[in-house]
């Protein structure tokens, strides 16, 4: 197989596989009971359970959802499965991004880690409205590279865990390593995204005509 197949493939099943597990579990806080929630901060979404629920729901489907979006064959063979999956994405990020900005003066850590989810949720409500712009005006490529961006924030879901793991596991203090991850999670993402854009401009899907240019 070639290389460059080899990794996208592999890269969309990492993609996915993750995605899966990090919304499965955050879905334990759609059950409402406290024991399932943050350890820290039990108290706060107990009071503040409308903003979670929104805010977790939003992720949980937007996350599952976004990397079935990204496959060629449902997009070009069940376009209205893509269309009405796409309008579910783009529900759960700005649900995902909504109640994440009504949690953030409550977070942990602030002000830095709040901060750093508030730019994140202004960062997932502009790459989402973008890429809904774009393909309302049939700016196919546009709406794809835009699209990226917008999972890519919304993959800090899982990113953002995984650093609290390596951070831990490394000795870094809680606090450190969440204050820290409020930031370089979804910056980290970012620029993974803008690498994927980079490699598609130049890419085999480009030069066979299977995706517009911006
Ligand atoms: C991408 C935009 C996102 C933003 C702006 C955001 C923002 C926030 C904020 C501000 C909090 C409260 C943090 C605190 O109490 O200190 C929070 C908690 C939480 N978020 Fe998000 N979040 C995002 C994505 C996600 C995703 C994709 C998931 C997973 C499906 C997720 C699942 C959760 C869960 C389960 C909590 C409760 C605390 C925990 O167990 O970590 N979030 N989020």
């Amino acid at each position: 197989m070639n290389p460059s197949v080899l990794l996208r493939r592999s890269g969309w099943i990492t993609v996915t596989v993750l995605a899966t597990a990090i919304a499965l579990l955050s879905a334990r806080y759609l059950t409402l009971d406290p024991e399932t929630f943050l350890e820290e901060q039990r108290a706060t979404y107990l009071a503040s359970l409308a903003p979670l629920t929104l805010h977790v729901g939003g992720a949980v489907l937007a996350l599952a959802l976004g990397p079935w979006q990204f496959l060629p064959r449902l997009r070009l063979r069940w376009p209205r499965v893509h269309r009405l999956l796409g309008r579910v994405y783009l529900a759960g990020a700005v649900a995902t991004a909504a109640g994440g900005l009504l949690l953030v003066p409550k977070g942990l850590f602030g002000p830095i880690a709040p901060a750093g989810f508030a730019a994140l949720a202004v960062g997932v409500l502009a790459t989402s409205t973008a890429a809904f712009a774009a393909i309302r005006r049939r700016r196919v490529a546009r709406h794809q590279v835009w699209m990226i961006r917008s999972y890519a924030l919304i993959f800090t879901g899982v990113t953002f865990r995984l650093w609290l793991i390596v951070c831990s596991a490394a000795g870094v203090p809680f606090e450190q390593a969440y204050t820290s991850g409020a930031w370089a999670a979804w910056l980290v993402n970012l620029l993974v995204a803008e690498q994927v854009i980079a490699r598609r401009a130049t890419g085999p899907s480009v030069r066979s005509g299977r995706t517009v240019q911006p």
